[in-house]
């Protein structure tokens, strides 16, 4: 697909995910194949113009990490222009403008789903934008303030009249937060509403099939995927296997995931430094054991980590044990005699199939 000037191999797309979506992230979904368009989390554009150190870590890149949106949060037309032409001259692939974050402090200085509720001021600073930058400059959206003020349709017409190349439509209002489910008519009236440019569905896509149903009932030109990405990094591969043919591939093997996480881990130390980078993996880790079956021997350990030596004594020790009575394929091995597992283990095999990434919670209003 085109957005812009940019080719793309791929129509799924990598969503913002603050906190997530870093380069080891980024990376190890790349190797696994079926992204090509991913994007940063969201950086102001005022502190990447002051070289703040936060937000030029939020942007650090590698040639296989290509091609490469950032995304900008801001409301000062200028500011929003000249943090987007230094990210041109650094050789990112377009420029994404947050217009759905539903937090305060971004709303409250017209940035974020404030944008949503004055669009002759979103056209100009996105036209202010456009006109500076050669690459593609895209929006991504919610569908409106609220359900009274659903004005995704109006806005994404208003955008491509300015030049915008693409809009990513989140199926909720602001006040929605992440609460319900995503609405897929309300996506597909911004999709009608769009002429020339394509308009990527997002919201609620944690499966091949999900993906299908949000493309097949909007009409969408493409599917953003955010929290399913981090459920499932195989989800982009998987997916673009199932809508060319229709097969639902296997899930992968124990010793697959686990080569993934360790290469995951590498990058985190790579990118972070070895102590921040363990630090941090200690929210990434469990995710990969939801998949493993039993896995709260190794949870208990690795939400402890500060060293690689750590990471591979939590994940030895737990092979050991899990190999026990589980083959790679996660199936119990044949003429194993299962003892009821100890209360503890089932409990966390159960908080793991259920668990989600935190979103913030409670009235809107207070976010
Ligand atoms: C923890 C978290 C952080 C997010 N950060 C961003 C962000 O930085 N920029 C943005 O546009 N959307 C952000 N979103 C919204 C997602 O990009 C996406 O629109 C939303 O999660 C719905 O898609 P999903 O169901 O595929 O996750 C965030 C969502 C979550 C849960």
């Amino acid at each position: 697909m085109r957005l812009g000037t940019l080719d793309l191999g791929s129509h799924l797309f990598l969503s913002p995910l603050a906190g997530y979506t870093n380069l080891p992230f980024r990376l190890t979904l790349r190797e696994l194949g079926g992204l090509e368009l991913a994007t940063t989390d969201l950086v102001n554009a005022r502190s990447l113009l002051e070289r703040n150190p936060k937000a030029l870590k939020l942007i650090e890149t590698r040639p296989a990490d290509r091609p490469l949106a950032v995304q900008l949060f801001g409301s000062v037309p200028e500011e929003m222009r000249d943090a987007a032409l230094y990210l041109e001259g650094a050789g990112i692939s377009a420029v994404d403008i947050n217009m759905g974050c539903p937090v305060r402090k971004v709303c409250r200085t017209g940035g974020g789903s404030a944008m949503m509720t004055e669009l002759d001021r979103t056209a100009t600073l996105a036209r202010c934008m456009v006109a500076a930058l050669r690459i593609p400059v895209t929006a991504k959206m919610r569908l409106g303030w609220d359900d009274d003020n659903l004005t995704a349709p109006d806005l994404a017409r208003a955008l491509e009249d300015v030049g915008v190349a693409a809009v990513f439509v989140h199926g909720r209002t602001r006040a929605q937060g992440f609460g319900g489910r995503v609405n897929l008519a309300g996506i597909r009236a911004v999709v009608q509403a769009a002429r020339r440019i394509p308009v990527i569905g997002n919201g609620d896509v944690t499966t091949p099939q999900a993906a299908r149903e949000m493309l097949e009932t909007t009409g969408c030109a493409g599917v953003s995927i955010g929290r399913g990405a981090f459920y499932n990094p195989w989800i982009f591969a998987h997916t673009t296997h199932f809508l060319r043919t229709g097969e639902v591939l296997p899930e992968p093997a124990f010793s697959e995931r686990v080569r993934v996480m360790c290469l995951h881990l590498d990058r985190m130390v790579e990118v972070f430094g070895e102590e921040l980078g363990c630090r941090m993996f200690r929210k990434v880790a469990p995710w990969y054991a939801r998949r493993f079956g039993p896995a709260n021997l190794f949870n208990r350990q690795v939400v402890t980590i500060r060293s690689r030596a750590e990471f591979r004594d939590a994940l030895e020790t737990y092979v050991r044990w899990r190999d026990q009575f589980l083959g790679d394929d996660g199936e119990l091995k044949p003429g194993y005699q299962p003892a009821p597992l100890p209360t503890s283990l089932t409990e966390a095999a159960t908080a793991g199939r259920t668990a989600t990434i935190a979103v913030p919670h409670g009235p809107v209003e207070r976010w």
